[in-house]
C-alpha cells in the first residue's frame, strides 16, 4: 500500500521539522507563513545545474528551511554545500546562519562557512561540504533490524555533541551571553565518514542565550525549535538558554536509545495560538514517558539510564545539568567503564 507509507512518512517528516513562531509579550502566537507546509514542494525541487561558480552534481538533503546541494568549485577543487532555502523563508534565516558559521570559525565540529551567493533575487550559503551521513539516518537504518543506538554508543555520540556545543556555547555575545544552537536533534548531527567525527549542523536558529542579570530566564522574542525536542519552558514562551540546549540532549538520549522521540507531535496541528495548547498536551502536569521495558541496555540498570535521562529532561530548568562539565559526567555514566561505580 504506497499510498499510506508515502502518508505515514509525510506525517513522521513534519514532526521533525522546525518550526518557526513569533510572539506576542505575553501570549506566544504560532505563525507558518515563513515556511512551507508539511508535505508542500518546492519549487526548487529540480535542482539546477550551477549555483554561482559551483557545478551541482546532486541533492544531500532537505528540511524544513529547503534544500542542500553538492556543489564543486572547479577553480579549487573543492565540494561545498550549499543551502536553497524555501521561497517563502525570510532572509533572516540564512544571515542568521551565516553569521554563526563566521562566528564559530574555530570551533571544531562546525562546517566552515564558504560565501553567500546571490543569483537574481535568490541568494544561497555555500558551507564546507561534510561527507558521512545523520545520526538521524543512521538511527532510521538501525530500525530497519529493530536495535537503536546501545548505551555505549549513545554516550559517544551525545559526549561527541556535548563537546562541540561547549565550543558554540563558548562564543559570546557583547553581553558575555553564550551561543546556543536551538535544533538540537539527530536530524543536525552528521558522523563525518572520513575523520569519523561528529558534527553538528544547521545553524539556522542559532542565537545568543538570553537571561535577566540574575539569571532568570526571559520571554522570546520568537519561539522556534523542534517541537518534539523543545523544552516545556520554550512553549511557555521563554527564551532558548542552555538548559533548554541540555533538555534537547536528554530527548536525543531516549531517542537514540530507543529508536524513537518520547512525544509524538503532529506539527501540522500547529497553528496560531497553538502552542499552549501544544504545551499541555505534551507537558502539562504528565510525568515524562518511562523507557519501554523491551529496550536493549547492555545490562545496563534501566533505573539508572532512567535517571541519567531524567536529569536532563526535568521540567525544571534549575534542576538540569548546571554546565557542560555537568551534562558530561552524567552522560558518562549511560555506560560507565566499570558499571559497579554506580551501582
Ligand atoms: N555541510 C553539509 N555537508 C553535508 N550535508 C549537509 C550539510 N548541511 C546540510 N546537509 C544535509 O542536508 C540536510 C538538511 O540540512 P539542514 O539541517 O541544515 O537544513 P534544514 O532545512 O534546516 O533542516 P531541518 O529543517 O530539517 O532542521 C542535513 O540533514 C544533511 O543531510
Ligand atoms: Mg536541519
Amino acid at each position: 500500500m504506497p499510498g499510506i507509507a508515502s502518508a505515514i512518512r509525510n506525517v513522521k517528516r513534519a514532526i521533525q521539522r522546525p518550526f518557526f513562531g513569533r510572539q506576542t509579550a505575553r501570549q506566544p502566537r504560532l505563525s507558518r507563513a515563513d515556511t512551507l507546509p508539511p508535505g508542500a514542494v518546492s519549487s526548487l525541487q529540480n535542482y539546477p545545474s550551477r549555483i554561482g561558480d559551483y557545478t551541482i552534481d546532486r541533492q544531500i538533503g532537505s528540511g524544513g528551511f529547503g534544500l542542500v546541494y553538492r556543489g564543486h568549485s572547479r577553480a579549487t577543487d573543492k565540494y561545498v554545500a550549499i543551502k536553497a532555502f524555501h521561497e517563502g523563508v525570510a532572509p533572516e534565516f540564512l544571515h542568521r546562519e551565516k553569521d554563526a558559521l563566521f562566528a564559530l570559525e574555530h570551533v571544531p565540529g562546525v562546517p566552515t562557512f564558504e560565501e553567500v551567493i546571490t543569483e537574481g533575487n535568490r541568494q544561497y550559503l555555500a558551507m564546507e561540504f561534510i561527507p558521512g551521513e545523520t545520526v538521524d539516518a543512521q538511527l532510521r537504518t538501525r530500525r530497519l533490524t529493530g536495535a537503536p543506538f546501545t548505551p555505549t554508543e549513545t554516550r559517544d555520540i551525545l559526549l561527541n555533541v556535548l563537546a562541540i556545543h561547549q565550543g558554540v556555547y563558548g562564543i559570546k555575545n557583547e553581553a558575555g551571553q553564550g551561543m546556543v544552537h536551538r535544533d538540537l536533534k539527530p536530524g543536525n548531527i552528521m558522523w563525518r565518514s572520513d575523520s569519523r567525527q561528529h558534527v553538528l549542523l544547521d545553524f539556522g536558529l542559532a542565537t545568543h542565550e538570553k537571561k535577566s542579570v540574575d539569571g532568570d530566564l526571559l520571554c522570546a522574542e520568537h519561539v522556534r525549535g523542534t517541537p518534539a525536542y523543545m523544552a516545556p519552558e520554550n512553549f511557555r514562551g521563554f527564551s532558548a538558554h542552555l538548559g533548554s540546549e541540555f533538555y534537547a540532549v536528554g530527548i536525543m538520549a531516549y531517542e537514540l536509545l530507543t529508536g524513537r522521540t518520547p512525544y509524538r507531535v503532529n506539527e501540522s496541528r500547529l497553528s496560531n495560538g497553538a502552542m499552549f495548547n501544544m504545551y499541555a498536551k505534551l507537558h502539562g502536569n504528565k510525568k515524562f514517558p518511562a523507557l519501554p521495558l523491551d529496550c536493549n541496555l547492555e545490562g545496563q540498570n534501566p533505573l539508572v539510564v532512567q535517571s541519567i535521562i531524567n536529569h536532563f529532561v526535568s521540567k525544571l530548568p534549575t534542576k538540569r545539568p548546571r554546565d557542560h562539565r555537568e551534562a558530561m559526567r552524567i552522560i558518562s555514566a549511560l555506560a560507565p567503564r566499570d558499571l559497579g561505580e554506580i551501582r
